[in-house]
This record gives C-alpha cells, structure tokens and sequence, in this order.
C-alpha cells in the first residue's frame, strides 16, 4: 500500500507580480488503490499529479510519499513512482520498442539474459510482441500509449500515475488502457477526463479552479462534478 500526504499544498507559476496561483490549499490524505482526478481543464490536475512524485514540488505544502518528503526526497519518490502522460512521445526514448522497454532495466544489475526474459514478458503482455524491433515512432497512437505503459511498469513502481493517458487513444484502445489499469496490483492515481474509467475506482478527487472541492467515492464526487460542469 502507498500512502500519499497532501498537506496543505499550494502552487504558484513563475514568481513574484507574475506569479499564478493554481493550487489552492490542498489537503488529502491517500491510501486507496485506485484514485481518480477529475476537473475542468485548467483546473491544476496535471499541476497536482506531477507533484505525485516529484517533476514538481508545491510552492506551499508538503506532500509525502511513504513518508518522503518530494521537496527533499525527489530521487527515492521517483524510484517508487512511475508517470505516464498523456502523449507518449513524451516519454519514448530509444529508437526501437525492445530497447525503450529494456531502458528501464538499465542500471538494475540484471544479466542480459534476464533482461531480454523481462522485456519479452512485457512485450507479451501489450501485444507488442511482434514489434520488438521496430522504431517506436512508428506505431500507432494506442500502441504507443500501450509501450509507454510498458516501459514504466517494467521498473516496478509502487505507484503508477497517469495524466489522461487515454485522451489520444480510439475508443477500443482506451478501453483496452481501462482494463490494463483494472488488472494492475499496484495504487494507480489516474487524471481523466474519460469518466467511465474511473466507475470502479475507490476514490475520485475534484478539482475547480486549484480547489479540491470533493474527495468522494466516484458516484458523488462525479455527480459533483457534473454539476459544476452545468
Ligand atoms: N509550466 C507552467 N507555467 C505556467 N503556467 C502553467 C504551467 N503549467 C500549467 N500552468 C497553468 O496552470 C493552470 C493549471 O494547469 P494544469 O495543467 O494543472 O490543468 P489541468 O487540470 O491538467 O488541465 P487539462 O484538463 O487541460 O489538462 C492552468 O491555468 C495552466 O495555464
Ligand atoms: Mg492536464
């Protein structure tokens, strides 16, 4: 279990007259394993997942990560959680499919045998298996999507965060993403805009304007949230 402190958190862009506030006071304390983020765009979503596990740390606040400080723990917070964004371009970095999956293993002090045994199971289990070898920039939309999910889940986070990682997708590959997530062990805080993946979930954050105006179970804080969308 993973347990995320949100302790009166607060953000700003930029600083000084320029300064932009998004986050406004935000406290929750998270150990579900299926957390929704859900929000108007603008609404700092993206702004408080990143800070999840540390590509951003709050101008006010603390959060905690198993009890690491992402402001003063950013390395160890990263090593347990993995980020998915919404693009997968984004986090795609090496030129063949086999070699991102394998990146991840790169400093895991496994053989190379155990590494290419690894990466072929991760392969497999995306329906990757016959694109091993080739450019990554040449797969489609969903299968992307489905290599960068691959490619962080071969290193094992705790905690997987994804930032709309089905806005790209067609809606047989989002429902495909939907089910992956279902099957995941691991605590998954996932930003949608797709609300229907977030039926089964345990919890579901709202965000309105930097505020979190609902911590519910998905029925309300959706009803919530529909609401504030009239
Ligand atoms: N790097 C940045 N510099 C300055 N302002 C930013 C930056 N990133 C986001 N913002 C601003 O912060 C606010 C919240 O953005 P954020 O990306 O967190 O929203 P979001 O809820 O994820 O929206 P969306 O649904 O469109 O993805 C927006 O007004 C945005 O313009
Ligand atoms: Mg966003």
């Amino acid at each position: 279990m993973v347990h995320i402190e949100i302790d009166h958190v607060s953000h700003s862009y930029g600083q000084g007259p320029l300064a932009r506030p998004v986050l406004n006071d935000v406290c929750a304390d998270l150990t579900e394993r299926r957390i929704g983020v859900v929000g108007h765009n603008g609404s700092g979503k993206s702004t408080f997942v990143r800070m999840l596990n540390a590509l951003l740390v709050p101008s006010q606040g603390v959060v905690r990560v198993n009890g690491m400080d992402t402001a003063k723990q950013a390395g160890k917070v990263r090593k347990l959680a993995g980020f998915l964004f919404t693009d997968p371009d984004n986090q795609i970095i090496m030129p063949t499919v086999r070699e991102d999956v394998a990146f991840g293993l790169r400093r895991s002090g496994l053989t190379k045998q155990q590494v290419n045994e690894r990466v072929d199971q991760a392969l497999t289990r995306f329906g990757l298996e016959s694109h091993g070898d080739h450019p990554a920039h040449l797969l489609s939309g969903g299968q992307k999507q489905l290599l960068a999910l691959a490619s962080v889940l071969i290193t094992e986070p705790e905690l997987i965060i994804m930032d709309e990682p089905t806005t790209l997708l067609d809606l047989r590959n989002a429902r495909m993403i939907g089910r992956v997530i279902a099957d995941l062990p691991q605590t998954v805080v996932l930003a949608t805009h797709h609300l229907d993946l977030l039926d089964e979930f345990d919890r579901v954050l709202v965000f309105d304007g930097g505020r979190l105006v609902a911590d519910a179970p998905p029925a309300r804080a959706l009803d919530c949230y529909r609401g504030l969308m009239v």
